[in-house]
């Protein structure tokens, strides 16, 4: 893929505060762009000055949300290295959620080169200290100037990336999370695998409860039978059971398969430490809460790195997990993939992807 490049003349300073990132709010001096046309396919790949983009009122995405995206990041090594965690598995992801939305496809390849050209051109941005990384945010929506639904003729590809710390502010402390039985987030058949702009739509209300509460977000049920947990509005869930590691099945189509999970679990095999991807109940959680077998909880995933759950809440009950702190498999896991991450232990999996 050949990529033009128009750097700005115009660069904005670089945070040097660190500790006042926050999470996804700065931005860099470039986006990549690209654009797709019937007939012709992808296009115009270039790397340009970041700022708005032209949308006309009528464009599909506006109307009917046909919009995906993608969430990794890019770590400074203490070398001065900086590489990507398994980026070839979000562009399979990406690729996924646009088969479910008869979007066209980006060839993974591309998907990658891209990533890479545009961290690239911002390697400056990549922040420096342990924690820290520059988050990169693919989306890819329909621009069809037309309000009826038809085949869609025209879509554009973006890329921007953002300095960030901490996703929550509790950082590596434990979060609140209750379980959610009143809005669902996805149901079978619907669209609940792919990363797309609606999901977190119809998740906002009930977040937006749970805050109100004073919890971080919800804990998802199933939307057929409200009974079995899911996941969590921007996670996946594990809980250490009895010694054992469960995290839901994604068997169903209603739960992100996250990359984070699926390397925690390659991991935990891996090392022959058990664990089980199965359904898992509600009640089977209060439960096991109830008589001190729910000896870990936690979400895991890009933005969220590792994310101890300290507080469990369902209806009536409210459930403190390990007293609160975060439990020894949490913090082991949280170590090992920061560690792989950012450079500081091996990657024996061979996950890592240099940016040059
Ligand atoms: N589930 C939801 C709803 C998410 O938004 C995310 C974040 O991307 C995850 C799970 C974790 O996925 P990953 O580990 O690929 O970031
Ligand atoms: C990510 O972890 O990359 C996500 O997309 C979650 C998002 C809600 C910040």
């Amino acid at each position: 893929m050949e990529i033009k490049v128009t750097k700005t003349t115009n660069p904005k300073p670089i945070p040097q505060d660190e500790s006042t990132l926050g999470f996804g709010l700065k931005f860099t001096d470039h986006m990549f762009l690209m654009d797709w046309d019937e007939g012709i396919g992808w296009h115009d790949a270039r790397i340009v000055p970041y700022g708005p983009l032209e949308i006309d009122p009528a464009s599909t995405v506006l109307h009917y949300a046909l919009e995906i995206f993608e969430g990794l990041k890019a770590y400074r090594t203490a070398e001065g290295k900086i590489q990507l965690f398994r980026p070839i598995e979000n562009a399979r992801r990406m690729n996924r959620s646009a088969a479910r939305f008869s979007m066209p496809d980006i060839p993974e390849e591309d998907f990658v080169e891209a990533v890479k050209a545009l961290v690239d051109v911002d390697s400056a941005w990549v922040p420096y200290g342990f924690g820290t990384s520059l988050y990169i945010r693919p989306f890819y929506f329909a621009d069809q100037v037309d309000l009826a639904l038809h085949k869609v003729k025209h879509y554009r590809f973006v890329i921007i990336v953002s300095p960030s710390g901490s996703y929550y502010a509790e950082g590596l402390n434990p979060v609140k999370i209750m379980i959610e039985d009143e809005d669902v987030r996805a149901v079978r058949g619907g669209t609940g695998f792919t990363k797309c702009g609606g999901n977190y739509a119809a998740s906002q209300r009930a977040g937006d409860r749970a805050m109100g509460k004073g919890y971080s977000q919800v804990l998802w049920l199933d939307g057929v039978e409200r009974k079995y947990v899911e996941e969590v509005g921007a996670m996946n869930i594990m809980f250490k059971i009895d010694g054992v590691v469960v995290t839901p099945s994604i068997a169903e189509g209603s739960i992100l398969p996250g990359i984070t999970r699926k390397s925690i679990l390659e991991y935990l095999r891996a090392k022959g430490i058990p664990c089980e991807e199965r359904k898992i109940s509600a009640e089977e959680l209060m439960e096991a809460a109830r008589t001190g077998r729910l000896e870990e909880a936690f979400g895991c995933g890009t933005a969220a790195v590792i994310s101890p759950v300290g507080t469990l809440a369902f209806k009536d009950e409210v459930y403190e997990i390990n007293g609160g702190k975060i439990g020894e498999t949490s913090q082991w896991l949280y170590d090992t993939l920061t560690g792989i991450q950012w450079g500081k232990i091996e990657d024996e999996m061979g996950w890592v992807v240099p940016v040059k």
